[in-house]
């Protein structure tokens, strides 16, 4: 049995759900590793609609045991109504789901500290986050004191006494920002969370040790990176990155797994580029309401599934592609998407950078530098056929095979898929069969 990752090499949203889905059948775990609810997937299961976004999407596979790990943040209601949204859909998750002692709660201030940052109250300029409380939670992980875990959760009047200073903290600090802040009550809180602890009890257990059973038993697992790796805290576009590693660099510390055992990763790359929220974004399109960002906006249907916001949309940056394929070591790449840039006479991808016209080598890992980089292009022809129904390699047109070829060159690792559509039946398998 295989260990297998999947990871965005982007600005997240790259459909790694799909190809989860494929996957997942080969693999009695599936572990989500990092992040929180940020992470928005819809996924179709047997022609039901589902909005996910802290499970992991492997849990639609009846076979599937669902893992969060120890990197997680979880905020337990979210959890609680996605596992609702599934028993509805004809889907018995709550036996195959897993939780770490070791995740770390997001709590209801967590949202108005979030609200503060984000808003000017605290301090420097707005990241443009998700909402979801994830930041904060993360810096009160690192800080400790503050911190409160999923086990904590198992025993009330212990998690009233955690809370007291945490909350006597919290609402000094809030109220110091914005005299109109939010305040809360630790006793209240306490309740509440410590419910959802006796809702989840049998849940929550050490995955860590889990994962090391896999590890040594050789029992397959999938991990479902969110995000993308250039959002990813360490290795992305700093400050404009999310708060955990989303890169397959997360695998060893939040879940517990020896990422060295890992055999194959899978890198998802968008034919394109999408960014939400702020930071610097060199190959983006800037050009109007008639122009090809838009149309690709529309097409790919671009909008956040957390935020509903407009995504920003650029052409494909080879530079920024190498450098994540590099840190993940992607064995191969997925090219999801292709369909949606149909009908342009003309693609071009970034394949290096140049500041105040001199070559820039490799990828900036300070935002400042990263928005003085002008991309360099190459042209490619387009292709003007729909190929939302090609199945097989020999189906694209030329030019499409031409565009798969040069990105696997830019990026120095073969593309394995190429997917034409939402369904599972448009993913062409570059090789023939599938792969993990
Ligand atoms: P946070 O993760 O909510 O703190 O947001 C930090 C940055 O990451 C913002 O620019 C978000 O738009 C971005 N982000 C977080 N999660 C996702 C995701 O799943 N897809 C795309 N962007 C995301």
């Amino acid at each position: 049995m295989a260990f297998t990752c999947v990871v965005g090499l982007q600005w997240g949203d790259e459909a790694k759900g799909k190809i989860v889905d494929v996957l997942t059948p080969k693999h009695p775990f599936v572990v989500r590793f990092n992040g929180g609810a940020n992470a928005g997937h819809t996924v179709k299961f047997e022609g039901k609609t589902f909005k996910l976004s802290i499970l992991p999407t492997g849990i639609l596979c009846p076979t599937a045991t669902a893992v969060v790990g120890n990197g997680v943040v979880v905020y337990p209601p979210r959890i609680l109504e996605e596992l609702k949204q599934l028993t509805e859909g004809g889907v018995d998750a709550l036996p195959r789901l897993k939780i770490s002692t070791s995740a770390h709660v997001i709590l209801p201030y967590h949202f108005e500290q979030e609200r503060l940052s984000e808003t000017g109250k605290g301090s420097g300029e707005a990241i443009g986050t998700t909402g979801r409380g994830i930041g904060p939670c993360y810096e009160d992980k690192a800080g400790r004191r503050w911190a409160i875990r999923m086990v904590d959760l198992l025993d009330e009047a212990a998690l009233h006494q955690k809370l007291i200073p945490i909350v006597e903290r919290k609402n000094r600090l809030f109220k110091a920002l914005d005299p109109n802040a939010k305040q809360f009550d630790a006793a209240e809180l306490a309740r509440e969370f410590a419910g959802y602890g006796n809702i989840l009890r049998e849940n929550i257990c050490d995955t860590q040790a889990l994962m090391g059973e896999c590890s040594d038993s050789r029992v397959g697992v999938l991990f479902e990176a969110a995000q993308g790796s250039l959002l990813d805290l360490d290795h992305g576009s700093f400050p404009y990155v999310t708060s955990s590693n989303s890169s397959a660099a997360g695998i060893w510390s939040g879940s517990g797994f020896p990422a060295r055992k890992l055999d194959t990763t899978y890198g998802i790359v968008k034919a394109y580029t999408t960014r939400v929220g702020g930071g610097p974004m060199p190959t983006e399109l800037l050009d109007g309401p008639e122009g090809i960002g838009e149309k690709i906006r529309q097409v790919g249907r671009e909008f956040g599934t957390v935020t509903g916001r407009p995504r920003r949309v650029g052409w494909l940056d080879a530079v920024a592609l190498k450098h994540t394929a590099r840190l993940n070591d992607a064995d191969v790449l997925c090219l999801m998407l292709l369909d949606v840039l149909s009908g342009h006479p003309e693609l071009k991808i970034a394949v290096g950078y140049e500041i105040d016209g001199k070559p820039y080598s490799g990828f900036p890992s300070d935002a400042a530098i990263l928005a003085r980089c002008n991309p360099v292009y190459e042209t490619l022809p387009g292709w003007s056929e729909d190929i939302t129904g090609a199945r097989k390699p020999s189906d694209l047109p030329q030019a499409a095979l031409n565009y798969i070829r040069r990105v696997s060159e830019l990026v120095g690792r073969p593309v394995a898929v190429a997917s034409v559509g939402p369904d599972r039946a448009q993913t062409i398998w570059m090789n023939g069969g599938e792969g993990a």
